[in-house]
């Protein structure tokens, strides 16, 4: 039985009634991290692995979701005004809670909750949550769905439910992301330009199995860190709102007498921006060699000037780095753990896996999750 046909019947078992199904995609970087939250420029793809929510209307103003991941059933009365409980719920409390804030009159809801997506590994299982429900409770009351609206009505709920101050990135790549495409988004207007993945070469994702416990904390200092070079520069250049208006020149010139950390995230988000661009350019040319080594690049400025990768990850890094066939490598999402996104010759992805796989688990004793990603289209109905 299928994935979907499972949920289905398992649905069915649960609530005694069909439901409609509904699938938000998981997302891998390629390219531009943490410059979402700088008004900058990210080149994420939507990925074939996905969370699924099954739902049906409640004539009451109820909502009963139960997660199969976590085999745990939570109720809520719509009505009484819900508050954060540090759980998995709160990512679809937060949603739901923001949907009535603009002013979407929701009925209650039986949900149930599967995932594809590997919890944990950076491919941004809680943005395709968030998106799967408010997609579904949209579809639901029969309010047409705006994909940019949802994906920042999302992002509000994690910021401000949840309390974790992500950018806008993996909702709004779940929302919008195009089959065979990574998309260049502009953080600030939002603007987006899908760039179609080369044929020659695949993207495999490597998991290193770790999720360190200070992501989330250390993700919210990075933030205060790129606001007080912000605060810095804006007093000496006019028109700076963000590290994105920012010149690798002027922070050069300005940066020099700043405490060593603050100028190296800095750094690390000024020449990201540029990177970002470069490499959308080098795809859209068909220049793989140029885009690879943009994202080698970008390992090394998160490893060293933003210091949010691990030993983990450098050495799943190094490891592909050395090899034949592999054109780039780098950590993709937040960090402190999680996976590696690898551009491979499609011809050495087989060769690619075994090593990997061997000589990361003969060092770290692990055995790490690999398989290649196919660049997949946003959130929507499944067809029954
Ligand atoms: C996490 C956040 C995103 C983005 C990345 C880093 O995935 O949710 O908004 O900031 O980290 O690029």
């Amino acid at each position: 039985m299928s994935f979907v046909d499972r949920l289905r019947s398992q649905f069915v078992a649960r609530f005694g009634a069909a439901p409609q199904l509904y699938r938000a995609p998981g997302r891998v970087n390629l390219i531009g991290e943490h410059t979402d939250y700088n008004d900058g420029f990210v080149l994420p793809a939507a990925i074939d692995l996905a969370t699924y929510v099954g739902a049906a209307r409640r004539e009451d103003r109820r909502l009963v979701v139960h997660s199969l991941a976590f085999d745990e059933s939570v109720e809520v009365d719509l009505d009484a005004a819900p508050a954060p409980r540090r759980h998995w719920s709160d990512y679809v409390v937060g949603v739901v809670l923001g949907l009535e804030r603009e002013g979407v009159r929701l009925s209650g809801a039986n949900m149930m909750l599967a995932t594809e997506l590997p919890m944990g590994a950076g491919l941004s299982t809680s943005a395709a949550l968030e998106v799967a429900v408010g997609y579904a409770f949209c579809d639901l009351a029969g309010s047409t769905v705006d994909r940019k609206g949802l994906a920042l009505l999302c992002q509000r709920a994690e910021n401000e439910f949840v309390g974790m101050r992500c950018g806008v990135m993996d909702q709004l790549i779940s929302c919008c992301g195009v089959a065979g495409h990574a998309l260049l988004i502009d953080c600030r207007t939002l603007a987006m330009r899908a760039a179609p993945l080369d044929a020659r070469a695949r993207l495999v994702i490597c998991n290193t199995m770790v999720g360190h416990e200070l992501a989330a904390s250390e993700y919210n200092k990075r933030r205060e860190e790129c606001e007080r070079a912000v605060a810095l520069l804006s007093a000496e250049i006019d028109g700076v709102r963000a590290l994105r208006d920012v010149s690798p020149e002027a922070l050069a010139r300005y940066g020099a007498a700043w405490p060593g950390a603050i100028l190296r995230r800095a750094r690390h988000v000024v020449t990201e921006n540029a990177r970002t661009l470069a490499a959308a350019a080098a795809l859209e040319a068909g220049d793989l060699t140029l885009f690879g080594r943009l994202m080698n690049e970008s390992h090394a400025s998160l490893r060293d000037d933003y210091e949010v990768s691990c030993a983990e990850a450098d050495l799943m890094v190094d490891l592909a780095q050395g090899m034949e066939g592999v054109l780039g490598a780098r950590l993709t999402g937040g960090g402190f753990g999680g996976s590696t996104v690898n551009l491979v010759e499609a011809d050495a992805v087989e060769r690619f896996t075994l090593f990997i796989a061997q000589a990361y688990r003969n060092a770290m004793g692990l055995t790490p999750q690999i398989f290649c990603a196919m660049p997949s289209a946003g959130v929507g109905r499944v067809s029954s």
